[in-house]
């Protein structure tokens, strides 16, 4: 099977939709973040802190272009950031069936509020912050999902058979 590429923003559940996608399904599972964690041998905080953001955007890029688009079968969540390149994008699109898992500023912060493994919300006011973030991005994950599904008020495994079933439409 094709596969399958979670975007979204922070707290929007891609990884526990993947999870749910690779027990349901049998796929594997990878995260841009975790696959890049373990390259560097750092946390994202201590990458942000030492090599700032660009650096950690030329490691994403660098991962799709030279590990993910040689996947298959593979249930794929991507960092928040991931498709804020066009060149990320086109990628994505071309790696497997792209999904943008779309939830609610509300509903995120809800989720999210107090966890500081997120560099771009350790500021003063997170939920503007959030705010703004959806703002510039939606037309970007707009742009590069085959496919959205409006997550608030469903649970993981509802969302990841809606998934299912339109990449696998019969
Ligand atoms: C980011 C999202 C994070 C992580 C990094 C930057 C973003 O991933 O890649 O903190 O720019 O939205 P999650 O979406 O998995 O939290």
């Amino acid at each position: 099977m094709n596969n399958i590429i979670l975007i979204g923003m922070m707290g929007s559940g891609k990884t526990s939709i993947a999870h749910e996608l690779e027990l349901m399904y049998g796929l594997d599972f990878v995260d841009t973040d975790d696959l890049i964690v373990k390259k560097q041998g750092m946390t994202i905080n201590e990458i942000f802190a030492s090599q700032g953001e660009e650096a950690f955007r030329d490691m994403e890029t660098a991962l799709i272009r030279d590990d993910l688009t040689k996947l298959t079968d593979t249930v794929i969540s991507c960092g928040g950031g991931t498709p804020l390149r066009a060149e990320n994008r086109e990628l994505l699109k071309q790696a497997g069936t792209v999904v943008w898992l779309h939830t609610s500023v509300d509903e995120i912060f809800k989720r999210i509020k107090g966890d500081k493994s997120r560099p771009l919300l350790n500021c003063e006011d997170p939920e503007s912050r959030l705010r703004d973030l959806m703002d510039e991005r939606s037309p970007l994950y707009r742009d590069c999902a085959h496919f959205s599904v409006f997550t608030d008020g469903k649970d993981p495994e509802e969302i990841a058979r809606e998934i299912y079933r339109f990449v696998n439409p019969d």
